[in-house]
Order: structure tokens, then sequence, then C-alpha cells
């Protein structure tokens, strides 16, 4: 099994997605999120100057590339239209310096979705946090983020006690969101800087609608009562499991407007914005089939690529791999059970916000 790096540094920031494609192969729910922010990329270039090229496309947090493909294809094609079949097309994948980019350069060369087919395209990739300024000044015609900016640059607080930071309360609640805030802010700034006058960012984020607390409160407090019980028998100790937390902090759409509540935020303006419903991709074929081992199997599925790095980060560094191995097929095993015990949609409460900004 892989998993981030051990070390007393690791949980206070994010971990990156498993290795070797399964953030790939288990992100169907990030997909179809993604593919909510794909009308607003044409729209994105109706908008932009794009002279006589050349083009720069970055991606921000692209993890192994997958979901990747179909929205650079298509900022690649809206290019192609402008600019001419052959025009030069720059793509910057951009993620954590500890990202599988191996994984996601392969695919490029081997995916028949690759956006590589097409002549004068050339990829590139850089790895380090979009906290900070990732790409020269003024060089990035367009930008595309989905489904990474909910991860925050690190935990403002150590131990939160909870895997989930929005089932966080009091004064550990507040330190999140106030964290989410400043996030939202910096990575903006870092954008306003590399963006070239005129040019966009779509960022696409999960959200949820304003009277809903949480995203996946019985998912995660399930994966709580797993983690408590594993802390009660010993097999946990008091720090790892009171450091058992995913760095994701979705924002309602008023946090994500926030900045531009007076206009433009460091030259950029929030062209339109707006939440879509996501409806839990499993549940309908569940009521369909009845099949509950499926169910479960695509639940545990969805939780394990992008959440289980974190958990195992979270572990002492003298932990070994068999160790390591055993927590997370109990933990898993235990939330498969109950979802086969009590079937219920899990992926909700769920929604989409995109927002399209553009660099005055
Ligand atoms: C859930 S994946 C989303 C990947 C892909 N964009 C998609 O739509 O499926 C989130 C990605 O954001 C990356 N990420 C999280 N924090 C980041 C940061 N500070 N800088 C760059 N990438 C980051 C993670 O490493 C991970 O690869």
């Amino acid at each position: 099994m892989s998993g981030a790096k051990p070390g007393a540094d690791a949980p206070t920031r994010p971990a990156p997605m498993e290795r070797g494609g399964f953030y790939n192969e288990r992100s169907r729910l990030q997909a179809g999120g993604g593919a909510h922010g794909l009308p607003a990329i044409a729209r994105a270039f109706e908008r932009m100057p794009l002279g006589d090229g050349p083009v720069t496309i970055a991606d921000y947090g692209s993890a192994q590339g997958r979901n990747s493909l179909v929205p650079i294809g298509a900022a690649i094609a809206e290019t192609r239209a402008r600019l001419g079949a052959s025009s030069p097309v720059s793509v910057v994948h951009t993620d954590q310096p500890d990202n599988d980019f191996s994984t996601l350069f392969c695919l490029l060369r081997d995916s028949e979705d690759s956006y590589l087919g097409a002549q004068n395209i050339f990829t590139s990739a850089v790895g380090r946090s979009f906290y900070e300024q990732v790409l020269p000044a003024g060089s990035v015609t367009f930008g595309w983020c989905s489904y990474a900016i909910h991860w925050l640059s690190a935990a403002p607080i150590a131990g939160a006690g909870h895997i989930w930071c929005r089932l966080t309360t009091g004064d550990t609640r507040r330190a999140f969101e106030r964290r989410s805030a400043d996030d939202w802010l910096i990575f903006l700034t870092h954008r306003a800087a590399e963006l070239r006058p005129g040019g966009c960012l779509v960022v696409v984020q999960p959200s949820m609608p304003d009277d809903e607390p949480s995203t996946f409160p019985v998912l995660m407090g399930w994966a709580q009562a797993e983690l408590d019980a594993m802390a009660a028998d010993g097999t946990l100790r008091e720090a790892e499991a009171a450091r058992m937390t995913v760095l994701c902090y979705e924002r309602y759409p008023a946090d994500v407007r926030a900045p531009f509540a007076n206009g433009d935020f460091c030259g950029l303006v929030l062209a339109e914005d707006f939440l879509n419903d996501l409806p839990d991709p499993f549940w309908g074929p569940y009521q369909a089939t009845g099949d509950a081992k499926t169910l479960a199997d695509q639940y545990v599925g969805f939780f394990q690529a992008p959440f289980r790095p974190s958990l195992l980060a979270a572990l002492d560094p003298d932990r070994d791999t068999s160790f390591r191995k055993a927590f997370a097929d109990r933990l898993e095993s235990g939330l498969h059970r109950r979802v086969i015990a009590e079937p219920q949609p899990l992926m909700t409460p769920l929604a989409v916000h995109v927002s399209l900004i553009q660099k005055r």
C-alpha cells in the first residue's frame, strides 16, 4: 500500500493522493463534479484576448491527471479554434512536490484520451504548493483548478480530534474557517500574479447549500466512530488519533465570493459563479439493483483514494508497513460493514461551485 511519507510534520499539511494511479481509478465523483466547470471554459475563452499566442494553460492540483484530460483538452480545442490547428500550447500541471507526476506523464503518453495526440502541445509539471507563486508573473493565459482548493494549506491547530474539519466545533471549527478564508485569498493573490492581463481562471470546488453544516456527515461520523474504537482498544495511540484530520474544508458560495465583495481583488474580477447540486453517483444505481456490496465497495473506494493517505500520514513514524495496512483494512472494513448494515446515500449533501475569474 502506498501512502504519504510518515514523519512528525506530515499531518500538518495535506497528504498527496494515493500513488500508482489509485486516485485516477477512484475519482469518478470528482470527475463528475469537474464536468460542471466545462461550460465555463468556453465562456472564459470568449472573454480572453489571445493575441498571436503562444498560449499557456495551467492545471492547479492535477493529481495523477485523469480528471484533467477533458478540461485541458477543451481549453486546447478553444485555443485551436481561435489561433489555428497547430498553434503551440504549453500545458503545465501543478501539484504538491510529492504528487505522483510519473503516473500523470505515463497517462499522457498512453491514454487514448490524452490531449497529446494533437501536435505542438508541450507538457510540463511543477511540484510546488499553489499557495505560492508557481509560474512566472504574467505568463498564464488560462488556469483550471478542480477539486483541489478545498484542501487547506496546513492544519491551523494541532490535534483537531475529528477526521472531518467541518464536524469539529467551537474554537477548532473557527480556526479551520479562518484558515480556509485566508487560503482562498492567498491562492487568488498568486494566481493574480501569474495570469496575463485578460487571462481567466476557472475554479471548481465541492460546496454545499447554506443551510447544511457539513458534507458527508454520516460517512465521516462512521469513520470517526471506527477511529474512536481503535483509540479505545489501544490500537491507535492517543496522539495519532487526535491528529487524524483530513484537511479539506469546503466553502459556501458566499465564502468564494467574499474577496470580491467590493469589486475586484488584486486585479481579479469574479465574472460569474454558480452552485449546482451534485447527486450521489452511487445511490441511484443501488436503488435499481439493491446490491449493497457494490454500494459499499463504491463508497469505500471514494473514501480511500483522497482521504486514506492523510490518515496514514498521521500515524507515528515507527509504525511499520504491516501495521499501516492492518489499520487501513480495519477502518475500511468497518465502513464497508456499516454501509451493508444501513445502506443510505452517503455522498450527500454535496454541491459543486464553479467560479470564472478574469484578470483585468
Ligand atoms: C482530490 S485531488 C483533485 C485532482 C483533480 N484536479 C481532479 O479534479 O480530480 C486534489 C489534488 O490537489 C492537490 N493539492 C492539495 N493541496 C495542494 C497545494 N497546496 N498545492 C498544490 N496541489 C495541492 C492534491 O495533492 C491532490 O492531487
